[in-house]
């Protein structure tokens, strides 16, 4: 948009700017900037428009860009118009995601290097590293407290290493997701160090108070996320003698983005990283990125216009790389991280459904859908060309953020369904075979999350334990529905490293002091390789597992309708085991799929004489396009066997696929 104020500043800033770059060939990055420079001065402006410093921060925001779109190696760039010319490519059906700590999946970067064929074999093509930036020696939570933005962890390997990994990566058609821990750093990072010593100007990159008046303004309405390990949200620090903010753990020191010089900082590292080959950042804690007294300071409007920014300014310099909202907040907030009131995503082109995830375990302890289906149901519509990360485990705990008019549609007490289900998955309540742990218990509240791995959870590791069959090939049905319905939902399914053998729980975080009390460490596990070679051996669970979710892969790779072009319709049954929705295909009706799970333990049908108006599907011509096979059909009722799933398409459509 053409706009007289910003533009005349545009000129300004560009002429100042041409003295400086005069050989460099700009062109491209003058149209984008001319594109976005109305968008990123009011967002600036509305953020920070009051500042006396205002032009001269703005003049140094969009030298910064320069700068990053000048190192932006030529690689890169040709990718950038690639993606520009395809613009939809992250919607296709093609990708599926894995993500994993480094240490515990292959020691180190040039150890990932050599698995990436492991990954290759499963059909995985997308891969998010979890954190590897320089962090502390002790607690680091999981490496999300950074201490040096710039540099690789010594214990992960070098920025050589990423270049390695990269170029490896891209040969293979496979992306790589880093992280950017946006909302705070280390109490060891830099900033902090010369906050520490006295240095006003790096205080002013955290929310640091004298005393505790502020603090306890703030703490009157927000929330504790880590209640037993880290309990308020603010820390006294000795050495300035002053309270510093920190929402999550003691050593998370929460930035102060009112203040221009951390967004400009933040921008800078983000782009850093995109030049360095990143495809998709994964934008760490977005929703706390604004703090307001008198509120939760989540979700909070100008955190949605920092976002909105850092969008704006990294299409400028580097258009091709996404952008992942890790925002595990209510379902109506977490459609909002895409961006409000557009056509097209103007935050982040995707965010985790955490949703879809918390409502897939409700099923599981429920053995029924009901929650699940009418979650679906408020689930708000998504923009297009914005897409969900579906995933059934993460790094992190299990949060019960469903909304709770839903749980009461579905005729349960809010309280006390919550207070069911963290017992179910802790093995507390007769009849549960899970083996999860609490997270996160706030005695205050009443509020508790879940730990476990998948295997751990969905009943596998006490059904190895009792050596029971039955139970085993329920567990092992049950592993692959839950990825049946992520890989068919519409988005791009994430993996968690391990789930694809069944890793069991892994309590050797307890002998470590710096993890002993948080309990996520149980599911992140350090890959046994022996055991992955199971997979080899036909009829192991590692077997049946991989090679489920090899299939799955492939199969979701080469059907068009699972594609995310909000293409899905929830579809509405009778039993209320079933989850049914219908994948239609972008240009042929016919050759639509139909994703149907069975969360119960004994077999249910599906009434094909519920579906008849849709006339998609002709009865007797159905075909489960995982296994080739057609299902069981009795009295035009197709049975779904136990913990099962099936993915039908017409017999006929199949071959035209
Ligand atoms: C994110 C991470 C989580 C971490 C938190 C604080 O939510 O997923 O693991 O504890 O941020 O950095
Ligand atoms: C809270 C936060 C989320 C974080 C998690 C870690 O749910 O909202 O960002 O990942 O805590 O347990």
């Amino acid at each position: 948009m053409y706009e007289q104020v910003s533009h005349a500043l545009l000129n300004d800033i560009l002429d100042d700017l041409s003295h400086q770059v005069v050989r460099e060939d700009l062109r491209h990055f003058y149209t984008r900037l001319g594109a976005n420079f109305y968008a990123i001065h009011s967002l600036f402006e509305h953020l920070y428009g009051h500042r006396e410093d205002f032009k001269e921060q703005i003049t140094k925001l969009t030298e910064r860009l320069a700068r990053a779109y000048i190192d932006r190696p030529e690689s890169l760039r040709s990718i950038d118009m690639e993606r520009e010319e395809n613009h939809n490519w992250f919607l296709s059906q093609e990708w599926t995601g894995m993500a994993l700590y480094l240490d515990g999946f292959a020691g180190n970067l040039q150890g990932l290097t050599k698995r990436l064929s492991y990954l290759q074999e499963l059909g995985v093509n997308m891969v998010h590293v979890m954190p590897i930036l320089r962090c502390p020696q002790g607690a680091s939570d999981g490496g999300y407290a950074v201490s040096d933005f710039r540099n690789i962890d010594p214990r992960a390997g070098s920025v050589d290493d990423i270049s390695e990994l990269t170029e490896s990566m891209h040969k293979r058609g496979m992306l790589l997701t880093l992280d950017v821990v946006v909302n705070h750093t280390s109490n060891e990072h830099e900033w902090a160090q010369k906050a520490c010593a006295g240095d006003k100007t790096y205080q002013d990159f955290y929310y640091v108070f004298p005393n505790r008046d502020v603090p306890d303004m703030f703490e009157e309405t927000m929330p504790e996320i880590f209640p037993e390990t880290a309990p308020g949200n603010f820390t006294w620090n000795e050495e300035m003698q002053k309270w510093v903010m920190t929402v999550f753990n003691n050593y998370q020191w929460d930035l102060n983005y009112s203040n221009p010089a951390v967004f400009i900082e933040m921008v800078d590292i983000v782009l850093f990283w995109a030049n360095h080959g990143a495809d998709v950042l994964r934008l760490d804690a977005v929703a706390f990125l604004w703090k307001k007294i008198g509120t939760t300071s989540q979700n909070e409007r100008e955190a949605h216009l920092i976002l909105q920014l850092l969008k704006d300014c990294c299409q400028v310099v580097a258009p091709g790389v996404l952008f992942i909202a890790e925002a595990i907040v209510a379902p109506s907030e977490i459609i909002k991280y895409f961006g409000e009131d557009a056509v097209i995503a103007k935050e982040c082109e995707i965010a985790y459904n955490a949703t879809f995830m918390a409502l897939l375990w409700d099923a599981v302890a429920t053995k029924n859908a009901k929650l699940l289906n009418q979650g679906i149901k408020s689930l708000p519509h998504k923009l297009d060309r914005a897409t969900w990360l579906n995933y059934v485990r993460c790094h992190d705990d299990i949060g019960l953020g469903f909304d709770d008019a839903d749980i009461r549609a579905c005729d349960y007490d809010p309280y006390a369904h919550r207070h069911f289900l963290i017992k179910w998955f802790t093995g507390a309540f007769e009849g549960s075979p899970a083996h999860g742990r609490p997270f996160g218990v706030n005695p205050k509240t009443g509020d508790a999350r879940i730990s476990g791995a998948l295997a751990s959870l969905a009943g596998l590791e006490a059904a190895l334990e009792a050596n029971d069959q039955e139970a085993i090939d329920h567990a092992v049905s049950l592993i692959l529905t839950m990825h049946g319905m992520i890989m068919s939902f519409g988005g791009i399914p994430l993996i968690w490293y391990g789930d694809e053998i069944g890793t069991l729980n892994d309590s050797s975080f307890l002998d470590d002091a710096s993890k002993a009390g948080d309990t996520r460490w149980i599911h992140r596990p350090r890959i046994d390789w022996r055991r992955a070679e199971r997979r080899l051996q036909q009829g192991t669970v590692e077997q049946r597992l991989f090679d489920g979710l090899k299939r799955m892969i492939a199969v979701r790779q080469s059907t068009p309708a699972f594609a995310d072009f909000n293409n899905r319709e929830l579809v509405d049954v009778s039993n209320p085991h079933l989850f049914v929705f219908l994948r239609t295909h972008p240009t042929m009706q016919t050759s639509s799929v139909l994703a149907a799970a069975n969360f119960d333990a004994n077999p249910q049908y599906l009434d094909l004489d519920e579906l008849s108006h849709r006339g998609i599907f002709r009865y007797g011509l159905l075909q489960d396009i995982m296994t080739g096979d057609s299902p069981a059909i009795f009295n035009n009722r197709v049975i779904i066997p136990p913990f099962h799933f099936y993915w039908l398409a017409n017999q006929r459509a199949r071959s035209m696929l």
